[in-house]
C-alpha cells in the first residue's frame, strides 16, 4: 500500500532579529511580559522596507527541502501553500510559489487553515498520495506577518506573539509494506468561534464606503484576539485530539518519541505536557526564537528536531498538534 513519506524539510526565517527590548521601544510593553506570559525572547521579522511576501520565504525554504530531496522543481506533481496572510488578497501563494520555482502548470493549492493549516496541509498531501492524485508533493506553511501588524499598542497582545517564517516538506507516496509515514490525522474546526481571532478587512461582505486612505487606522484591518479564550479551548482541545488520534492509530502516549505541537505559546505546551503527564523533553520548544510563525511553525520546529536528531531515526513516531484561529485545531501521527 501506498505510505506518504517526508522525504526532508527545510527552513528559512528573514535575517532581521527582533527582541522584545525592540519591541519596548515601539510600544507599550516589556520583555518581562512577554517572556513570562509566552516564552518568546525574540522573532524574526522582514524588512519593512521591502516587498516580501509569504511566498518569498516559502521559495527560500523550498529551495532547501528540495536539495535536501535530491528534487529538481520539475519533479514536483503538486504543491500545497499553508498560509494566512497570502502575498495578496489572490491569486494564492501557492500559485506565485510555483511560478518562482520556474513552473508553469504544475497545480498549486492554498490552504487557509491558520496555525492549524499545516496539518490540515499534511493530511491532504496524505490523502492526494492516497487517492493517486498525486506523488510528489512539496508541502509549505509560510508567513509575513509582520508588515500586517497593528505596530501600536493598542494591538500589543497580538502583535509581540507573531514572528515570519517559512517551513517546508517535500512528500513522496512509496509503496512499502511497512508501517510507515502518515499514520492518522484528525482535524476540527468550530466557525462559531471565528470572531475569537480575525482581521476583518479588507472583506467581500463589508463594502469598502471610506476613501483609502482614511481607513488605515480602523483596527478592522489588524488582528483581533481573544488571547484568554483561545488559551483556555487550547488547554482543553488539544489533549482531546491528541487522544483521538492515539486511538485511531491504536498506540499509546508512550510509543510516541516526540511531540511537535504548533508554537503559540510555551504555557499552552506546557500545559499540554502536565495534562499528558509527560517529561518536558518528549515536547519541542522554539518559541523563543520565533514567536509564532502560524502554519510555519510546525515544519520549522520539525527541521530542527531533525537536525538536533531528537526525531528521525527509523521507527521514530512523531505526533503533531495545533490549534489556531477559524478556531481550526488538528493533529497527525507521523512514523519514520
Ligand atoms: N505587553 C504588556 N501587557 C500586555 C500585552 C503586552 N504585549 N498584551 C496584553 N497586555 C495586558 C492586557 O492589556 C491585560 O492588562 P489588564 O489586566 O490591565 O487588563 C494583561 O496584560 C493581561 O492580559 P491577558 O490577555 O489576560 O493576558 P494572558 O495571560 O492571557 O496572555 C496571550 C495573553 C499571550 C495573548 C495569551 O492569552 C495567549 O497566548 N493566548 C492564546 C493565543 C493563541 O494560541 N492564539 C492562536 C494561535 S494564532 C493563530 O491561529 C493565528
Amino acid at each position: 500500500m501506498k505510505k506518504s513519506i517526508i522525504k526532508s524539510t527545510g527552513m528559512f526565517v528573514p535575517p532581521n532579529v527582533i527582541t522584545n527590548h525592540d519591541l519596548e521601544k515601539m510600544i507599550d510593553t516589556s520583555d518581562e511580559w512577554i517572556k513570562q506570559r509566552t516564552g518568546i525572547e525574540q522573532r524574526y521579522w522582514i524588512d519593512q522596507e521591502g516587498a516580501t511576501g509569504s511566498s518569498d520565504l516559502g521559495f527560500e525554504a523550498s529551495k532547501m527541502a528540495l536539495e535536501n530531496a535530491g528534487w529538481t522543481a520539475k519533479d514536483i506533481d503538486f504543491i500545497i501553500f499553508a498560509t494566512l496572510s497570502p502575498d495578496i488578497m489572490f491569486p494564492g501563494s501557492g500559485c506565485l510559489l510555483q511560478a518562482k520555482l520556474g513552473l508553469d502548470s504544475t497545480p498549486a493549492l492554498d490552504i487557509r487553515q491558520q496555525c492549524t493549516g499545516f496539518l490540515y496541509g499534511l493530511a491532504t498531501a496524505d490523502a492526494y498520495i492516497k487517492s493517486g492524485l498525486a506523488n510528489k508533493i512539496l508541502l509549505v506553511g509560510g508567513e509575513v506577518h509582520s508588515s500586517g501588524l497593528d505596530k501600536t499598542t493598542r494591538g500589543r497582545d497580538v502583535t509581540v506573539i507573531f514572528g515570519d517564517g517559512a517551513g517546508a516538506v517535500c512528500i513522496e507516496g512509496v509503496e512499502t509494506d511497512e508501517t510507515a509515514g502518515v499514520i492518522t490525522s484528525s482535524l476540527h474546526a468550530d466557525g462559531n468561534l471565528a470572531e475569537a481571532l480575525m482581521v476583518e478587512l479588507p472583506a467581500s461582505r463589508l463594502p469598502l464606503r471610506v476613501p483609502p486612505d482614511a481607513s488605515f487606522d480602523d483596527p478592522r484591518y489588524y488582528p483581533i484576539m481573544d488571547g484568554p479564550a483561545i488559551f483556555k479551548k487550547a488547554v482543553r482541545l488539544l489533549p482531546k485530539v491528541i487522544n483521538e488520534s492515539l486511538k485511531k492509530a491504536r498506540i499509546s502516549l508512550d510509543d510516541i518519541d516526540l511531540i511537535i505541537p504548533h508554537q503559540a505559546n510555551i504555557r499552552i505546551n506546557q500545559a499540554l505536557g502536565q495534562f499528558l503527564k509527560l517529561d518536558d523533553d518528549k515536547i519541542f520548544h522554539n518559541i523563543q526564537k520565533y514567536g509564532n510563525t502560524t502554519a510555519a511553525s510546525i515544519p520549522i520546529a520539525l527541521h530542527e528536531a531533525m537536525e538536533q536528531g531528537r526525531i528521525g531515526a527509523s521507527g521514530d513516531i512523531v505526533l503533531f498538534a495545533g490549534l489556531g484561529a477559524g478556531l481550526t485545531w488538528g493533529s497527525v501521527i507521523y512514523k519514520f
